[in-house]
């Protein structure tokens, strides 16, 4: 069998394994992924520990996270104790705020451009922060915050990749400048972890914070935020609980063992063992078929939808420069028509602010992109 054939037959095994395939062409997982057939077997053996002995004993439970720590961390190429289960990008974002060792009226500066979690998070969190909000869209990020930089200037948070117009931030530029100055980088990565390779050994980023339920396929409800180790010491340990600390057993409480001195402490109580188990299986996917060829499927299937709406005169907002995210979205004429007439023709999308958003994985095909230019032919 030739290396060709040998790649064909690995897309499609992995492509077997998402069931929504068989109906639908899924161009969405910048809004939501859908289930992988491991990911709900996964589930299903919780479901049957819970009905059968209501919860896992306390070695299986424990070294069910120890693995999945193992396998989130390869992830990102960082360690395990670097990465703390969350419910969401949100709840990421607000733990690593509340940990950095800011003061009253010391400055945060804020993309102005982020999908509103981490601008709630932000606004209703942390009032005694002073917050700039600055537009990095179109700019070179380097320069810009360097112009908004005052001596309080303390933390950046940005989104990787803006959630509409799909433009990635270069992130490796911005986080060494901001190393150099001291000024620490919170990131939220939802948009990017999945699709787009990143290795936290190469890009130095303080905290990255990312829910599982977009390129990651889910489910919602079940994502990590990364702390980078380097940090351990300085966090003030807030957002701690019981499950923070290494119990050898829950048959004695009458001791108080000390809290994790790494990301872990974070965790505060009882983790929620389905999300974490379904997750699992879906980073495994993505490391089992390859972060690198995962990447390059993504960017390639953008290609490809990028030829074809320029073909088509369906006006691109999504920028051309690099790096480059999974994202792409068009300003047709009439976007909710179109919108609707492709969910009629089994084609999900996303429509937002009056455009039409694209978000391929690697298990969809050049085949599924040409049905689609097929269809909008048909609609001019
Ligand atoms: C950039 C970005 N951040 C965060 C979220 C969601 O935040 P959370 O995981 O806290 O629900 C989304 C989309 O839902 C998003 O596009």
């Amino acid at each position: 069998m030739n290396s060709s054939q040998q790649y064909i037959d690995k897309l499609c095994e992995f492509r077997s394994l998402f069931p929504i395939t068989n109906d639908k062409i899924y161009l969405n997982h910048a809004s939501t992924g859908p289930m992988s057939q491991r990911a709900k077997d996964a589930i299903i053996e919780c479901i049957r520990v819970y009905q059968s002995q209501a919860e896992f004993d306390f070695k299986t439970y424990f070294e069910k996270l120890r693995i999945s720590r193992e396998i989130f961390a390869r992830l990102l190429n960082a360690e395990p104790q670097e990465i703390t289960f969350t419910h969401n990008t949100s709840e990421g974002i607000y733990i690593a705020l509340i940990n950095l060792p800011l003061k009253k009226d010391d400055e945060i500066i804020v993309m102005n451009e982020v999908f509103p979690a981490v601008r709630y998070v932000v606004q209703y969190n942390f009032p005694e922060l002073q917050k700039k909000f600055v537009n990095l869209c179109g700019e070179d990020p380097v320069m810009t915050i360097k112009k908004h930089l005052t001596p309080r200037t303390r933390a950046v948070v940005i989104d990787h990749t803006q959630f509409f117009t799909g433009e990635m931030i270069d992130l490796y530029p911005l986080s060494e400048f901001l190393k150099e100055n001291e000024i620490y980088l919170v990131v939220d990565g939802i948009q990017s972890i999945g699709a787009i390779e990143f290795d936290t050994r190469k890009i130095s980023v303080d905290f990255l914070a990312c829910g599982g339920g977009k390129w990651l396929f889910g489910p919602g409800g079940a994502g990590f935020l990364y702390v980078n180790k380097k940090n351990f010491k300085i966090l003030k340990r807030l957002h701690t609980g019981w499950l923070g600390v290494d119990w050898k057993s829950f048959e004695n409480f009458e001791t108080s063992p000390p809290l994790f001195n790494d990301a872990r402490m974070f965790e505060m109580g009882t983790r929620n063992m389905l999300g974490i188990s379904a997750l699992t299986e879906h980073i495994k996917i993505l490391l089992d078929f390859g972060l690198k060829d995962v990447e390059k499927r993504v960017l390639n299937l953008k290609k490809q939808l990028r030829i074809g709406f320029n073909e088509l005169k369906l006006p691109v907002i999504t920028p051309e420069n690099e790096p480059q995210s999974g994202i792409i979205t068009i300003k047709p004429e009439n976007p909710r028509q179109l919108y609707e007439y492709l969910c009629n023709n089994n084609v999900v999308i996303s429509l937002r602010n009056n455009c039409l958003r694209f978000s391929p994985h690697f298990y969809n095909t050049e085949e599924e992109i040409e049905t689609l230019f097929a269809l909008l032919k048909k609609y001019n």
